[in-house]
C-alpha cells in the first residue's frame, strides 16, 4: 500500500479495480477538473435478463422491482428512480440513458451525466449511475446490466438498495436486479471531480457520506469545530454509550449525547448512534445481572429508551458492536461469539433480539453491525459475513455493516484489494457497508506518504461500491487520538498521527489522499 502518490499510480488503481470487477468500466483518469463527472461505461455486460428493475414510484415509496428490463431486446428501461421527487427513467432502445433525472433526497446519486453505451444483443446498458430515493437509495444500476433498481429491501426511499451491485456476469446468464444480484462482479464506474475545498464537497463527488467521531470535550476548541464542519456525518465517540447514557439502571443521561446531536444539526451532519449493545464501557450493574431474563430486560429496555430519546436526530445506529473475537486481534483465528453478559446470558440469539428491539423503538434508523479488523478477508470477516447473510435469511432487520479500519497495531492490516473483496460480498447480501472508524496506526512504522497511501486506496475501495455509503475518520487531529493513550498501540510514549490533521490542526498528506480517493482520482 506504500508508494509515492501520483496521478498514474491513481490511474493505475482504478484500472486496477476496474478489471478485478470486470466490468468493462473505464473511469477518466487525468480529468482536469471539470466538476461533471466523466464517468464512460463502454461495456455494460450482464445477463439478458434484469428482473426487478424499472418500476419507480416517487416520494418516498417503497421501491419495488417491478418491471423487469430486458436486455435481450435491448430495449433498456432505465433509470428506476427509487422514492426521489422526480425520477423518471428514460426508455430506449440501443442506447439506455439511465436514471437520468433523478433527484432524491440527500446522497442522491441521479445519473444525469451517466449513460451507457448502446445496449444490444443482451448486453444491458447500465441504468444510470445511481437513481436514488430518500436518503441513500442507491439503484439504478450503478454497475452493468439493465436498470435494476429493484430494491428488494427498499422501505420509503430510504433503505433502497437497487441494482447496486448487479451484473450478470458474461454473455446472457440471469442478472438479478435490485440488490440481491448475482452472477456477476459488482461496482459501480467511478465519477471524477475536481478536488473542491472540503471534504464533505468532495464526497458529493460519488455520493459519500464523510464523517469524523467527534468529542464532546472538543467542542470548544474552534480549531477542532472548524475542521469538524468539513464532515457531514458524525459519530460521538463516546457520548452514547451505555455507561455514559445510562450508568445507573434506567436512569438516563443524554446530555453529552444531545451535545454531539446538537452541534451535527447546527451543522448539516447526519448522526450516527454509537454504540447500544457492546461488551465495553458496560457498567457493572449490566455485568453483574444474574438471569437471562434481567438482561434481556435492560437490554430491550436501554435500547428502546435511548433510541426513543433520539429518535428523529439518529441517521443509523451501531446496534451490536463487536461480539465477535478471535485469538487474534487481527481477525485470524476461530471466530466465536465474544464472551460478554448478553452472550453468556442470553446466548448467541442476544444479536437477533438487539436489531429486532432496536427496529421496533426506530424503524426509520438505519441498523448497523459494527466490528474491528474485520475490513479483509479472514477468520473475523468471514464469521461476520456468515452472521449477517444469516440474519438476511432470518428476516432481522439489518441494514448494513460497519467495518471500523483501525489500520495497524494491534489490529489488522489488510490490503486495498482485500478491503475491496470483503466490501463487495457484503453489498452482494444487499447490505450497506461503511468505512466506521477509520485511522492508521503509525507508530507501525509508516511513513508520511505510506499513510497516505493507506488511506487512498481503502477509501477508493468504499468509493468505487455503491453501496458503501460513508466513510467515517476516528477523530479530527492526531493530538485527540484514542491510540495515543492505548497502550497495545505500541506506541511507547509516541504520538500514533493517525488521522488526517497533526496536533496543529494542519492538514495532512493523508487529508489530501482522501480527499482524492473522493473525487475519483
Ligand atoms: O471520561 C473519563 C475521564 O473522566 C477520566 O479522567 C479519564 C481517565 O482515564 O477517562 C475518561 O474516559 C475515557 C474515555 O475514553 C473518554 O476519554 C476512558 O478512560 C477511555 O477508556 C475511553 O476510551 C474510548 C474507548 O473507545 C473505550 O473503549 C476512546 O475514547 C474511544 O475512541 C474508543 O472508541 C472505540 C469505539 O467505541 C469502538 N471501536 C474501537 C474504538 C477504539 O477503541
Amino acid at each position: 500500500m506504500a508508494g509515492a502518490r501520483d496521478g498514474d499510480i491513481y490511474c493505475r488503481m482504478n484500472r486496477i479495480y476496474s478489471s478485478v470487477l470486470a466490468l468493462g468500466v473505464v473511469v477518466g483518469c487525468g480529468n482536469d477538473g471539470s466538476q461533471s463527472p466523466t464517468t464512460q461505461v463502454t461495456a455494460a455486460t450482464g445477463g439478458n435478463l434484469s428482473t426487478g428493475g424499472a418500476a419507480s414510484t416517487t416520494g418516498a415509496q417503497a421501491t419495488t422491482g417491478g418491471a423487469s428490463a430486458s436486455a435481450t431486446t435491448s430495449t433498456a428501461t432505465g433509470g428506476n428512480n427509487t422514492g426521489g421527487a422526480s425520477s423518471t427513467a428514460s426508455t430506449a432502445t440501443s442506447s439506455a440513458t439511465g436514471g437520468k433525472s433523478s433527484t432524491g433526497g440527500l446522497s442522491s446519486r441521479g445519473g444525469t451525466s451517466s449513460t451507457a453505451t448502446p445496449s444490444t444483443g443482451g448486453a444491458p446498458a447500465s441504468g444510470g449511475n445511481g437513481a436514488s430515493g430518500g436518503t441513500h437509495a442507491t439503484g439504478g444500476g450503478n454497475s452493468t446490466t439493465a436498470p435494476t433498481g429493484g430494491a428488494s429491501t427498499a422501505t420509503g426511499g430510504r433503505t433502497a438498495v437497487g441494482g447496486a451491485s448487479s451484473a450478470g456476469g458474461t454473455g446472457g446468464a440471469t442478472a438479478t436486479g435490485g440488490s440481491r444480484s448475482s452472477g456477476g462482479s459488482s461496482s459501480a464506474a467511478v465519477k471524477v471531480c475536481s478536488v473542491p475545498s472540503t471534504l464533505k464537497d468532495a464526497s458529493a463527488c460519488n455520493g459519500k457520506l464523510i464523517g469524523t467521531a467527534l468529542a464532546q470535550g472538543q467542542l470548544s476548541n474552534s480549531s477542532y469545530t472548524a475542521a469538524a464542519r468539513e464532515f457531514n456525518y458524525a459519530t460521538p465517540e463516546n457520548e452514547m454509550k451505555w455507561d455514559t447514557v445510562e450508568s445507573y439502571q434506567n436512569n438516563f443521561n443524554f446530555g453529552p449525547g444531545d451535545t454531539i446531536v446538537n452541534f451535527a444539526k447546527q451543522n448539516g451532519m447526519k448522526v450516527k448512534g454509537h454504540t447500544l449493545v457492546w461488551h465495553s464501557q458496560l457498567p457493572n450493574w449490566v455485568s453483574s445481572l444474574s438471569t437471562a431474563s434481567a438482561v434481556r430486560s435492560a437490554m430491550v429496555n436501554h435500547i428502546t429508551k435511548v433510541m426513543t430519546h433520539f429518535k428523529g436526530s439518529i441517521y443509523a445506529w451501531d446496534v451490536v458492536n463487536e461480539a465477535w473475537d478471535t485469538p487474534s486481534k487481527k481477525g485470524d483465528g476461530t471466530a466465536t461469539l465474544r464472551a460478554s453478559v448478553f452472550k453468556n446470558k442470553i446466548g448467541d440469539g442476544f444479536i437477533d433480539e438487539a436489531f429486532q428491539a432496536a427496529k421496533a423503538a426506530d424503524s426509520s434508523a438505519l441498523l448497523f453491525y459494527n466490528d474491528y479488523s474485520t475490513e479483509g478477508m479472514n477468520d473475523k470477516s468471514n464469521a461476520v459475513y456468515n452472521m449477517v447473510k444469516g440474519m438476511k435469511e432470518r428476516g432481522i432487520p439489518i441494514d448494513g455493516v460497519g467495518i471500523q479500519t483501525h489500520i495497524g497495531t494491534p489490529n489488522d492490516t489488510p490490503t486495498a484489494a482485500e478491503v475491496k473483496q470483503n466490501i463487495d460480498r457484503l453489498a452482494a447480501l444487499g447490505l450497506q457497508v461503511v468505512i466506521s472508524e477509520m485511522d492508521v496506526n503509525g507508530c507501525d512504522g509508516y511513513t508520511a506518504d505510506s499513510m497516505a497511501a493507506i488511506y487512498h486506496d481503502i477509501v477508493a475501495a468504499c468509493v468505487s461500491q455503491p453501496l458503501c455509503t460513508a466513510i467515517t475518520v476516528w477523530g479530527i487531529s492526531d493530538s485527540g487520538s484514542w491510540l495515543n493513550s492505548f497502550s497495545e498501540a505500541g506506541c511507547n510514549g509516541k504520538q500514533a498521527t493517525p488521522l488526517l490533521w497533526d496536533g496543529s490542526y494542519k492538514k495532512k498528506a493523508t487529508y489530501n489522499s482522501v480527499m482524492k480517493a473522493l473525487t475519483g482520482s
